[in-house]
């Protein structure tokens, strides 16, 4: 996670603001559409963790099923004749499905969506609920691509975060997730209690031992709510620690084949997650299941939306077809589209073409031009007009950067 300071205004007056139209967007193109299904239950629950997920001795597969069925049917009108670029199946921990349960859900998928041939469906796995035959199964129902919650190599580790699974473990779901697919995601995180810099280091280059082809790293990070954030784990690096960890796993990955591509995410040639790329570039997303989001666009507007957070309360209301598993749906106003748009492009390390801006949002780039020029005058944003990236400066201070395009700022 990028640090964030206080930058010191450049000295020149702000020029006059450009006047944002109140209203919704108008948009001549509708974006790439991906589909995201939240599956929320975890065999136990980490203490780090503040995703929507529920510890369960076993998922109520059948009910998650239904409701999850209910749930698309009612959000067909809204994507009616699109195409589906993407699937991403997360969680919690989507491998608690039973295979011929995650065969239904790809069916249902397939029977009611215009889901592309090449589509990439990505599925999220738990090394401790790995098992060869289950991978195998689930790559012949259709998943292109296995996202692997693997976190560090180290026993010790492994057991302060409260995993359910050991390295051995985690290293034996890496082959078979890889035997399965061609495609296969290693997630992991830094600045661990009593971590050294030569421990993060040692993880990085186990994990590339396998021949991966993305890594997403994240710094672990005490979420409200958590059982770290009460109990904080002793040893945590401090910040200056957990930069120049950053900056050596980046070192190291690059000499290895894998770019940084995002703030969290490195990747080999031809290897970046098409469905997450797709929300960075401000595209739409379709989100089911239990506290899922979404963002569509239509001709004269942008909606979020947001399920029922609670399994049980969407699986009911899901259930009654009435539209009440919807817990929130509302039309983006113009003056937050900015800052929604920026907030994702500029996560991107060669950010967008400049172009996308008006075509994802309906605004011209004229309407922050006070802001880009701001930016650039700050060092933050690069000079080029064909693009919206962060400088080197811009990409350190990420929040900062962002956060000039809020509206009013
Ligand atoms: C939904 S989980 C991935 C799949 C599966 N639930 C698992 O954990 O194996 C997404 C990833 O977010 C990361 N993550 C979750 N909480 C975090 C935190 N507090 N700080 C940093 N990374 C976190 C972990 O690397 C985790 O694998
Ligand atoms: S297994 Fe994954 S989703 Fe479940 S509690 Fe742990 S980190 Fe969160």
């Amino acid at each position: 996670m990028p640090r964030t300071i206080p930058l010191q205004p450049v000295g020149a007056a702000p020029r006059a603001r450009a006047v944002m139209p109140a209203g919704p967007a108008t948009l001549t193109s509708l974006p790439p559409l991906s589909v995201y299904v939240h599956v929320p239950w975890c065999v136990r629950k980490c203490p780090y963790c503040d995703f929507n997920s529920h510890a369960a001795a076993e998922m109520p597969e059948r009910a998650y099923l239904d409701a999850l069925r209910a749930d698309l049917e009612q959000s067909l009108p809204s994507i009616w004749g699109r195409q589906v670029v993407s699937v991403f199946l997360g969680g919690g921990t989507p491998s608690l499905l039973s295979a011929a349960g995650l065969d239904e859900l790809l069916a249902m998928l397939r029977a009611c969506l215009n889901l592309l041939p090449d589509a990439e469906i990505t599925m999220e796995a738990n090394p401790g609920t790995a098992e060869a035959q289950r991978f195998r199964d689930y790559a012949g129902s259709g998943v292109t691509r296995f996202s692997l919650g693997i976190q560090s190599f180290d026993d010790a580790q492994l057991g302060r975060l409260g995993r359910i699974h050991d390295a051995a473990q985690a290293r034996a779901g890496i082959e078979m997730a890889q035997r399965a697919v061609s495609r296969v995601n290693l997630d992991l995180m830094f600045a661990l209690p009593g971590q050294t810099l030569e421990a993060c280091l040692a993880d990085v280059r186990q994990a590339l031992s396998f021949g991966t082809e993305h890594l997403s790293m994240y710094h672990l990070t005490l979420e409200p709510n958590t059982v770290f954030a009460k109990y904080p784990p002793e040893g945590l690096p401090d910040d200056d620690v957990g930069a120049a960890m950053q900056d050596a796993v980046e070192a190291e990955l690059a000499a290895a084949g894998l770019q940084r591509y995002e703030v969290s995410a490195y990747a080999r040639q031809g290897a970046r997650c098409r469905h997450n790329l797709n929300y960075w570039e401000f595209g739409d997303y379709l989100g089911l299941g239990p506290g899922a989001h979404g963002k569509l666009s239509f001709h004269d507007r942008i909606v979020r939306e947001a399920r029922a957070r609670q399994p049980e309360s969407w699986m009911e209301r899901a259930g009654r077809r009435d539209g009440s598993h919807i817990a929130e749906q509302r039309v983006v106003g113009a003056d937050e589209l900015p800052f929604e748009f920026m907030l994702n492009a500029l996560r991107l390390k060669d950010g967008v073409a400049a172009g996308l801006f008006a075509e994802r949002t309906g605004l011209s780039l004229a309407a922050i031009a006070h802001q880009l020029e701001a930016a650039t005058a700050k060092g933050l944003l690069d000079a080029d007009p064909t693009r919206l990236r962060a400088t080197a400066l811009g990409w350190r201070f990420l929040n900062d950067l962002q956060e000039m395009f809020l509206s009013g700022e």
